[in-house]
């Protein structure tokens, strides 16, 4: 029943897109979800591109000046993409990513690595993870988000054209800089809770965002959350990176100089978070970075995977794994998640999907936690 009302929903949604826009679905569209009648329609008109594999960790993995003047930074124009990740924001505003906010896989993972110094496993397993639920499997594209302003009336649904701003898939609750999807924009800098991010920073770092803020202001997050939203939800993926995210920018929004590690003055945070903007003549990390940290995040409030069952009513649930439960999330995420948008995908798209659930399969590392999970059996 859910199901039937979601597909009437999207039907009514790739409609009123076409209707509204005088367009086709666009290539960068998540295709997640649609029905099969939908796919029918839609994937002949799309041009199908076999994914290139991932690239490997770059030569060079030092510190290096990366707002040069390759990379001149520029505002988004009118229908520049920009969504709930202030990485990714940052990257398409300085050129590293397309300044449109439409890229590939491979473009996002050479982006992070080159402008960031974000670790390779940890890049691949992001940037797959992202594009197998919200990017669009057969043009091999996806979006960074919502679009900056919108011109025309809005765009009817988010699961079409809201890429990694899609609610529920990656992008989930309690952000620290963004509202809750229950509460409407989930993508937009979200001012009171940037000011509030200031305020612990104050508070509990002297002026920097450091570990005890990134715990202290994660585990506030997730209290607000869960007083206030009814839908309130961390499982899976979103157990994981709810903490992971807090973790970032102690290593990944640090100057790749500086002589106080894992402290993020707030002028510095306030470049990335609000102007979208590296700090004027930043160089990124000394060494690969990725989450490091995460786990005295969830250590110091250690609040396990669940959702709200009405407000202020948390109920643990951990059927779609979690931080500490990384093979469980794998399966699950593979096996529920990824079927329930696909569950019968055929031709292009059933090879496209196999072909990037492998490279996320082999971003988990030289020892991945349990054995490749395939959604509809092997061949
Ligand atoms: C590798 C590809 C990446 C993808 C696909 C990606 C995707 C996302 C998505 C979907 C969100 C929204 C999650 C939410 O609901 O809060 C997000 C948030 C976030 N991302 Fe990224 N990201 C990537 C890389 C990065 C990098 C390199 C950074 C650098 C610091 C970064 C920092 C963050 C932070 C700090 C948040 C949380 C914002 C908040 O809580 O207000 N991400 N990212």
């Amino acid at each position: 029943m859910v199901q039937l009302l979601q597909h009437l929903i999207l039907s009514i949604a790739v409609f009123l897109f076409e209707a509204s826009h005088g367009t086709a679905f666009p290539a960068y569209g998540s295709l997640g979800g649609l029905s099969e009648r939908q796919l029918e329609e839609i994937v002949p008109n799309l041009r199908p591109r076999v994914p290139p594999p991932p690239p490997g960790p770059p030569a060079f993995t030092g510190a290096k000046l990366v707002d040069d003047a390759a990379h001149p930074w520029r505002a988004a124009r009118k229908n520049d993409i920009r969504g709930p990740c202030p990485g990714l924001n940052t990257l398409a505003s300085h050129g590293y990513l397309p300044r449109d906010g439409v890229a590939s896989p491979v473009q996002i993972i050479e982006a992070v690595q080159e402008a960031f110094n974000m670790e390779n496993f940890a890049a691949r397993f992001t940037t797959y993870a992202a594009h197998l639920v919200d990017g669009n499997p057969i043009t091999d594209l996806i979006s960074i988000g919502e679009k900056t302003r919108k011109t025309g009336p809005d765009p009817p649904s988010p699961a079409i054209v809201g890429g990694i701003s899609n609610h529920g898939t990656f992008e989930g609750d309690a952000s620290m800089t963004r509202g809750d999807a229950f509460f409407g924009d989930n993508h937009s800098l979200n001012e009171p809770l940037f000011e509030q991010f200031k305020d612990f920073s104050n508070r509990y770092g002297d002026g920097f965002y450091n570990l005890t803020v990134a715990a202290e202001l994660r585990h506030q997050r997730i209290l607000q959350s869960m007083a206030t939203n009814p839908e309130f939800s961390i499982m899976g993926l979103r157990h994981i990176t709810v903490f992971a995210e807090a973790a970032f920018p102690l290593n990944i929004f640090v100057d790749g100089r500086t002589d106080k590690p894992q402290h993020l003055p707030l002028a510095d945070a306030e470049n990335f978070f609000k102007d979208m903007r590296f700090p004027r003549g930043f160089f990124r990390a000394s060494a690969p970075v990725s989450s490091e940290g995460v786990e005295s995040v969830f250590t110091a409030h250690p609040v396990p995977a669940g959702r709200n069952v009405g407000v202020n009513n948390f109920v643990p649930d951990n059927r779609l794994g979690g931080i500490f439960d990384f093979c469980l999330f794998y399966t699950q995420f593979i096996n529920t998640t990824i079927r329930g948008l696909y569950p019968n995908p055929t031709g292009v798209l059933r090879r496209n999907l196999d072909i990037n659930l492998k490279f996320m399969f082999e971003s988990l590392g030289p020892t991945p936690p349990c054995p490749q999970v395939f959604p509809w059996g092997e061949n």
